[in-house]
């Protein structure tokens, strides 16, 4: 399918997760669009065919594509990565990160309380998903603005889920993330509108991830997911990339501080007996 270039050439994103659903879809999809990408991952040896071909399809849209096998919430690796970044731009250059995606994938799954102290999560385990999964978007945001690598028209956006306002077993950490997402992208949204930049959280429904198979019971949360969704299916790490585009446009410059619920309104409905009673 021939896309509409909506992007300038000076337009790159960076997608922090971006070897893998959402944050891979989003890539492949803006770059479609005409988005330049820079991605950071962390990846071992035997997912690094998957990244490659993101890169592949990237460059195949005519876009550039630098991507960092990095943890993303290592300080000294994120304040490197930006430099570069800076640098590569240059001090006079028309280049911008018009885009900031949060998709970082990387908890603890384990519940509060266990019979057996080592089965329960612990505080450094609490405290790396939260920093992982939430704070670290923080950080990378100041980081951008610090160097004036974002300005006027600017989007950021973070990932949660209905984990950020509900509850579920051995997700007790990653909701208390969700949680915190949804909350630093409301202070960002209100502490960036000035310089016209927008902070918007998207609520994805369950989408059949790396991830989300990550999660114990994760085949019963897609199969209940399939039946409660009005649309009839998961959502797709699809779902969440052309949301993304649509966001971007000039026109969706007012929407900021929002929680946006990508998901054919799975959140929305409680009841899911729907297909499973036919
Ligand atoms: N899958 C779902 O059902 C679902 C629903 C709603 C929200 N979410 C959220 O969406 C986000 C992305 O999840 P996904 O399902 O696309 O996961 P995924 O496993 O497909 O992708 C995760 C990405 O994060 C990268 N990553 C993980 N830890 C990293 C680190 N420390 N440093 C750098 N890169 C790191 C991985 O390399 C990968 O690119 C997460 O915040 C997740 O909680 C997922």
């Amino acid at each position: 399918m021939k896309h509409e270039t909506r992007f300038k050439p000076n337009e790159w994103a960076l997608i922090l997760g971006a070897s893998s659903g959402f944050g891979g879809a989003s890539a492949i999809e803006l770059a479609r669009h005409g988005m330049n990408i820079f991605g950071v991952h962390l990846d071992r040896q035997a997912t690094m065919p998957v990244v490659q071909q993101i890169i592949k399809e990237i460059k195949h849209q005519g876009r550039e594509a630098i991507f960092y096998n990095m943890n993303a919430a290592d300080a000294i690796k994120r304040n490197e990565t930006l430099d570069e970044i800076q640098e590569r731009f240059g001090s006079h250059s028309p280049a911008t990160v018009k885009l900031l995606l949060h998709s970082l994938a990387f908890g603890t799954l384990k519940p509060f309380i266990a019979k057996k102290t080592e089965e329960a999560i612990n505080q450094a385990q609490m405290e790396m998903t939260m920093d992982v999964m939430a704070n670290s978007l923080v950080y990378w945001v100041q980081g951008l603005l610090s160097r004036g690598l974002m300005k006027r028209g600017g989007r950021i956006f973070g990932l949660t889920s209905s984990g950020g306002h509900s509850v579920l077993p051995s997700y007790g950490a990653v909701s208390a993330a969700k949680a915190a997402m949804e909350s630093h992208i409301r202070q960002l949204a209100m502490e960036l509108g000035p310089l016209g930049i927008t902070a918007n959280a998207l609520m994805a429904g369950v989408t059949d991830t790396p991830a989300l198979r990550k999660i114990p019971g994760a085949q019963g949360m897609l199969q209940i997911a399939r039946w409660k969704n009005p649309g009839t299916r998961l959502t797709t790490p699809e779902d969440v990339a052309h949301a993304l585009v649509l966001l971007c446009e000039e026109g969706a410059s007012w929407i900021s501080g929002n929680v946006i619920g990508v998901d054919g309104a799975e959140d929305v409905v409680s009841y899911v007996g729907q297909k499973g009673a036919e």
